[in-house]
């Protein structure tokens, strides 16, 4: 028999984070109760810990591991952590303290800090009261899923120990808080810096009757409601090392695993039993929430890596669109129709936000319409991904349903998300089969369905030889159609600018035109801008391998200005037109386009010929 993992008993270890507004008094806190009581202090805590990961390691380092795999999960992304993880112990109780430091990419800090955190304490200064940033920082502690606060009212040297400051503070804050579901709210007066109630109770505030802060730290419990929630496992690799063995591995994420117990593996919906679990030290009987295994199936499944296993009597939602909040850490703002990567239970998948439904204020939680997110910003959005997940909603299990978005180009981790409920219009629209397919359709052509992406500044010469390279084909029997920027903005997206975002739509729009072309047959020249990199590779993985054609109309900028055949460009750099590409927003040349056309030394015609060849090159006619 083993013992039952130490998640299941109380837990020695507390994690907590500390915030607050700049020069509340954090850093001055942080040195009492790390150093002035001797404690041991470790700043290389990470590197520790990556030994400690490897394998095998007491219930107590598990929890290490997790705060380690928190880690590494952001450091794949090749994002800067600014969080300082520091380890020290009481004789009663061992403690992991994130330190955010509050400086502009404080969200960022934060959400890392607080993803992995039990109990959050929240600085205000006395003499202060609440700040924008105590308010922000609560919000982003319950988007977190922390559900126990401290509320250290520090400096009441400041206003001479009085307790009706104190009650203000405290009142002034259980109102704002009110909506975000902490569990437990406890105010303690604190004047840091000379240490009254931080280890010891203080005689200068004779009117608070509770604990010390270290004291209230030692004892505090943090029921883990994990522990009685139905069984949740999102698989992080598939282990096989011969074939008569196949186990997957990953980390509880609720209730608890046993041999016998029946499991679903979603999205595929099969069924099985558990036939054994294996913990660092070889075979238990039982694994609870936050304990690693390897568990092996009674049957042979098809597993991968992200697939879920769990209760079948409780089984979590699938589906491939959900509503989310976002808090937004990238200097790049949020581009509605964008595709990102998003990481949610050990796998890497496109999404985009369809959506965004609205902004919310942190001063006072009001809603705000808004068409973006810029940095430290927490909104509420749509997504929609490419393909069905197994899920829970956050509020339900902080790890199921909790995700990240990565940009596609630079790598950064640009968004943490939390899924509030899966869209049920995910689940009951389904594909329509249709008899007649796009080979057959295909087949009545005497070529194969394409489609052109002509992109360039404005005035590079788009138009002008998609035009010459459609008559060319038309003449030889190629049944074509032409989609141009100018043309369809007088009318599918005549709703759209020209703004960063409405570019994305734009495209977006054009992409799924295109794709519907070619499922009817033919052969589709676009000709748009397309000034981002993210879209043209959107609209690439649109269609398959192959059927797009990206041809760079490469036109010198100083060469478009001076032939500037619409007279735009002398507008925009007059200031009349705002982001105008190549003058006031940028375009993105192609990396690795299939084609591309030299203007400055050919015709127009010559380029149509060499778009032509390269077309019979395919041998798409
Ligand atoms: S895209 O960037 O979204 O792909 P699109 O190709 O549809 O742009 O439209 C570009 C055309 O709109 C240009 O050829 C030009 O005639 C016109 N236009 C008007 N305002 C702008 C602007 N701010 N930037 C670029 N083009 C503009």
């Amino acid at each position: 028999m083993t013992k039952p993992s130490s998640s299941e008993t109380s837990r020695p270890v507390l994690r907590f984070l500390t915030c607050g507004s700049v020069d509340d008094g954090k850093s001055t806190l942080i040195g009492r109760l790390l150093y002035e009581q001797g404690l041991i202090f470790d700043d290389h805590m990470t590197a520790l810990q990556s030994d400690s990961r490897k394998h095998g390691t007491t219930g107590e380092d598990i929890d290490f591991a997790l705060l380690l795999d928190g880690l590494e999960a952001e450091r794949e992304q090749g994002i800067t952590i600014d969080v300082a993880y520091r380890y020290f112990a009481t004789p009663r109780r061992h403690f992991i303290v994130a330190d955010a430091p509050g400086h502009e990419q404080y969200t960022r800090n934060m959400a890392t800090g607080a993803s992995n955190s039990d109990l959050a304490v929240i600085l205000v200064d006395a003499s202060k009261g609440l700040m924008p940033q105590t308010r922000r920082h609560a919000m982003i502690a319950s988007l977190l899923g922390i559900r126990y606060v401290v509320l250290a009212i520090n400096k009441i040297d400041l206003v001479d120990f009085r307790q009706n400051v104190f009650d203000r503070v405290v009142a002034e804050f259980t109102a704002f808080a009110a909506a975000f579901g902490f569990k437990d709210i406890r105010p303690i007066p604190l004047a840091a810096r000379f240490g009254d109630n931080v280890l010891s109770p203080s005689s200068r505030t004779p009117w608070y009757g509770g604990p010390p802060l270290m004291a209230y730290l030692e004892t505090v419990e943090i029921d883990d409601d994990r522990a009685a929630q139905p069984f949740r496992m999102p698989v992080q690799w598939v282990n096989r090392p011969s074939a008569d063995f196949r186990g997957f591995a990953g980390t509880v994420a609720a209730g608890a695993v046993a041999p016998g117990d029946p499991v679903v593996v979603l999205p595929s919906g099969q069924t099985s039993r558990i036939k054994d679990v294996l913990g660092p030290q070889g075979t238990v009987e039982r694994a609870g929430a936050g304990a690693a295994v390897t568990v092996t199936l009674a049957s042979e499944i098809d597993i991968a890596r992200g697939d879920m296993l769990a209760a079948p009597d409780h089984r979590p939602p699938v589906a491939d669109q959900f509503a989310a909040h976002l808090v937004w850490m990238s200097s790049e703002p949020l581009l509605p129709g964008r595709s990102y990567l998003m990481k949610i239970n050990h796998v890497t998948m496109t999404a985009s936000v369809t959506e965004l439904k609205h902004r919310i204020d942190v001063e006072n939680l009001d809603k705000l319409a808004a068409k973006t997110l810029a940095m430290n910003e927490i909104g509420v959005a749509n997504l929609s991904l490419a393909r069905p997940i197994p899920f829970d909603a956050y509020a339900d299990n902080r790890t199921t349903g909790a995700f990240i978005l990565i940009d596609r180009y630079s790598n950064e981790t640009v968004a943490a998300g939390m899924i509030d409920f899966a869209l049920r219009r995910a689940t009951n629209i389904h594909y329509q089969p249709i008899t007649v397919t796009k080979a057959e359709r295909s087949r009545l052509m005497t070529h194969k369905p394409v489609v052109l992406w002509f992109t360039g500044l404005s005035g590079a010469g788009k138009s002008t030889i998609a035009n010459l390279v459609e008559a060319s084909l038309h003449a030889r029997g190629v049944h074509t159609t032409l989609l141009d920027g100018d043309n369809i903005r007088h009318g599918l997206n005549k709703d759209l600018g020209f703004t960063a975002g409405e570019r994305v739509e734009n495209i977006r729009r054009i992409g799924e035109v295109a794709k519907l072309m070619t499922e009817a047959g033919l052969v589709v020249l676009c000709s748009f801008i397309s000034p981002f990199r993210a879209e043209r590779r959107m609209v690439r993985e649109l269609l398959p391998e192959g059927e797009f054609i990206e041809v760079f109309v490469d036109a010198d900028l100083d060469a478009c200005i001076a032939r500037d055949p619409k007279g735009l460009y002398r507008r925009a750099l007059a200031g009349e037109i705002k982001n105008f590409t190549g003058v006031d927003q940028p375009y993105e040349r192609p990396e690795n386009a299939e084609l591309t056309l030299d203007t400055a030394h050919d015709s127009a015609a010559t380029l149509a010929d060499q778009v032509v060849a390269e077309l019979i090159r395919r041998r798409v006619f």
